[in-house]
């Protein structure tokens, strides 16, 4: 039986930022492995009759889904809770709410939009909280992407990714990451939709200490050429829906078609997190062109979050 690290036991996963490079990269390697035993059908039930409670307020497919499966092929069950079916959604308050969820649950998902909220039912949980995306960020993303990267290139040090259109939690948390992982990360976005201040800040001094680099500029053609990877997400994001025309107004030259694949090179790939609008942020030949990689980044949001419940759970 596969022999797993007790050293994240009991961690949250909130925010990329609170994860070393080393902490990540554990991750990274577990999830390697479980998707060999899962491709070979071999047994990896690591955590037997355990469950993980899983609150969505925003919509989701492939959160939801490989959340579920994951925890069932570890041998556990997982409960998807709807934030407004819970006396959360009644005024019950998040501090009550993750006491007594901790009495049930061996960890908590959480979807919503204030990472306040997250850090809060983390600050009282007595179990692990991981975040399945908030306003501000995406973690669990991040892992399926550096997993995608390193298992298309063969290693993160150095490897330049250009994330192209808004800078909203996708590219945060890939950026956060990418600077602990020793990338060159360059987010090339129109002017207001840069990446937060915050952020941006610790991911320049995790990528110091790395040997990595992040880079904010305004021209997706300067960012394009010769790159590794070329990354986008939705310019309209869970919650933004008020601002979909003047969004598709600003972001327009953002998005990946085959002009800025070839600007690339041949040996780029593209990723995007899903899902997709074909046409706006990428065109639908990319998403489905030999140079894409989002169907296997896709499947790898499953195996690397297996991995993060295994580390956190144990
Ligand atoms: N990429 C992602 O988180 O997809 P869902 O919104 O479908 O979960
Ligand atoms: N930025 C997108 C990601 C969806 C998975 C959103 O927040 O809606």
């Amino acid at each position: 039986m596969l022999e797993v690290s007790a050293e994240l036991r009991g961690r949250h996963f909130t925010r990329v930022a609170d994860w070393s490079g080393t902490e990540l990269k554990t991750v990274l390697d577990l999830a390697d492995e479980l998707k060999r035993l899962q491709a070979s059908r071999r047994e990896h039930r690591l955590l037997p009759g355990r469950a993980l409670g899983m609150i969505f307020q925003k919509p989701s497919t492939r959160t939801r889904v490989s959340f579920e499966v994951g925890i069932a092929q570890l041998g556990g069950t997982g409960l998807y809770l709807r934030a407004d079916d819970l006396q959360l959604g009644r005024g019950e308050t998040i501090k009550d709410t993750a006491t007594v969820l901790s009495r049930y649950l061996d960890a908590i998902m959480i979807r919503t939009f204030a990472q306040e909220d997250v850090e809060e039912l983390a600050e009282h949980a007595a179990v692990p909280v991981i975040n399945g995306l908030t306003d501000a960020a995406h973690p669990c993303q991040a892992l399926a992407d550096v997993m995608t990267i390193r298992e298309r290139l063969g290693r993160l040090d150095g490897v330049r990714l250009s994330y192209l259109g808004d800078g909203n939690n996708v590219c945060t948390s890939l950026m956060v990451a990418a600077g602990k992982l020793g990338m060159d990360f360059r987010a090339a976005t129109p002017p207001g939709y840069e990446p937060a201040a915050e952020p941006v800040a610790i991911a320049r001094e995790a990528a110091a200490a790395s040997g990595g680099s992040i880079e904010l500029v305004g021209d997706p053609a300067a960012a394009a050429r010769e790159t590794d990877v070329l990354y986008t997400d939705v310019w309209t994001s869970m919650g933004q829906e008020e601002e979909r025309e003047r969004r598709l107004t600003d972001l327009a030259g953002f998005g990946i078609d085959e002009r800025l694949v070839r600007l690339a090179g041949p040996d780029a790939i593209v990723l995007h997190c899903l899902p997709a609008h074909y046409g706006e942020e990428i065109a639908e030949s990319v998403l489905y062109g030999p140079q894409s990689a989002v169907w296997d980044q896709a499947e790898n949001r499953l195996h690397a979050q297996k991995a993060l419940m295994a580390l956190v759970i144990g």
